[in-house]
């Protein structure tokens, strides 16, 4: 590849908990592998994690830290990505404020993350505004780095199209090719499901394992995933599909081979859950361990992780502000230039 198409790609996460395996196998995992190949931003979403957690600011603010804890932990290298927190560059505020008056608030209703979003926390008719606008901010924060790639999930597609509805109203509004469009990446792997058999991970509904599990933390876990409720004796015909314990080991387990004989094998009968949930066990717990071992090393030394944000975030203030000059100029907003 060389220097002039090399990708640009900006993601985050709400900084409203730890990340945990739904979060390695969806993005950080590709994260990881991106850093070598693109120009990579990586956003502690403080500002946006705030249009839901009104009164919770603790919460939020607290884990900042833990999600960058995560980033390192997982082989985030500071050195090729810049990770930056969102509230201390003001510039992704400032590209917002344009943006509004692009997006009308009947656009902003129907964006199907946000409608769900609103239906989950039963917002209706009480909608902070500052949370439907979200989707304007993040059209920011991915403009104001020139962002050419995203990698989402598939809830967020929603959010890059309209990213590029924004991209295109603000680009003929000044006619002038300021803001660049970007393309969602989509992982692709199916989305790992909670230990209960839920179809989402999620922290908030204690089903996770989070990257900084202890070693019991993760048996107990494993031990508790639910599997098929039929299988009651070691000699019954089991179901795969909708099995946690399986639906891991596709995402975890390599040997796609030995996943595929233990799924016949427990199709079958005489597999037991047990001698299915040791393999898991020993898959996870050797893939936890250095991730963990990292985690609480960095988080020994929470001096240099907080210099490891700073200067990102200084970093990405530069980036952001050179953009910002250029939208200023466009609508005119450059009084004092000579
Ligand atoms: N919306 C993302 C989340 O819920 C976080 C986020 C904020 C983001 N800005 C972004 C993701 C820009 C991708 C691009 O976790």
């Amino acid at each position: 590849m060389t220097l002039a198409n090399r990708p640009t790609i900006l993601t985050g996460d709400r900084t409203t908990g730890p990340l945990h395996l739904g979060h390695y196998i969806g993005s950080l995992r590709t994260r990881v592998q991106m850093q070598h190949e693109a120009t990579q931003f990586l956003l502690l979403a403080d500002t946006q994690a705030l249009t839901d957690n009104v009164g919770r600011h603790q919460k939020v603010t607290e884990n900042v830290l833990e999600v960058a804890l995560d980033y390192l932990a997982v082989g985030i290298d500071p050195a090729l990505t810049t990770i930056l927190i969102q509230s201390q560059v003001p510039e992704l505020a400032e590209l917002s404020q344009y943006l509004l008056n692009l997006v009308t608030v009947a656009r902003l209703e129907r964006n199907p993350t946000i409608k769900e979003e609103i239906r989950l926390r039963g917002f209706e008719r009480d909608i902070p505004a500052g949370f439907l606008t979200y989707p304007v901010s993040q059209a920011a924060d991915i403009t104001a780095f020139k962002a050419t790639h995203v990698p989402v999930g598939d809830d967020q597609l929603p959010m890059i199209e309209q990213t590029n509805e924004l991209v295109r109203k603000f680009n003929n509004t000044v006619e002038r090719e300021v803001l660049v469009e970007c393309e969602a990446v989509l992982s692709s792997v199916t989305r790992l499901p909670g230990i209960d058999g839920k179809a989402k991970m999620s922290k908030s509904l204690g089903n996770a394992i989070t990257l900084g599990a202890t070693p019991d933390e993760i048996t107990r876990a494993v031990n508790n995933m639910y599997t098929d409720p039929q299988h009651l004796r070691v000699s019954d015909p089991g179901r795969v599909e909708g099995n946690v314990v399986f639906a891991f080991l596709d995402a975890f387990e390599p040997d796609v081979a030995k996943v595929d004989e233990l799924k016949a094998h427990y199709r079958r009968g005489g597999l037991g859950d047990s001698v299915v949930k040791r393999v898991l066990n020993e898959r996870l717990q050797t893939l936890i361990e250095p991730i963990r071992a990292r985690r609480s090393e960095y988080e020994a030394d929470r001096a240099e992780v907080l210099a490891i944000l700073k200067r990102g975030t200084e970093h990405a203030r530069e980036v952001a502000a050179a953009t910002l000059a250029d939208v200023k100029g466009a609508l005119g907003l450059s009084y004092f230039a000579q």
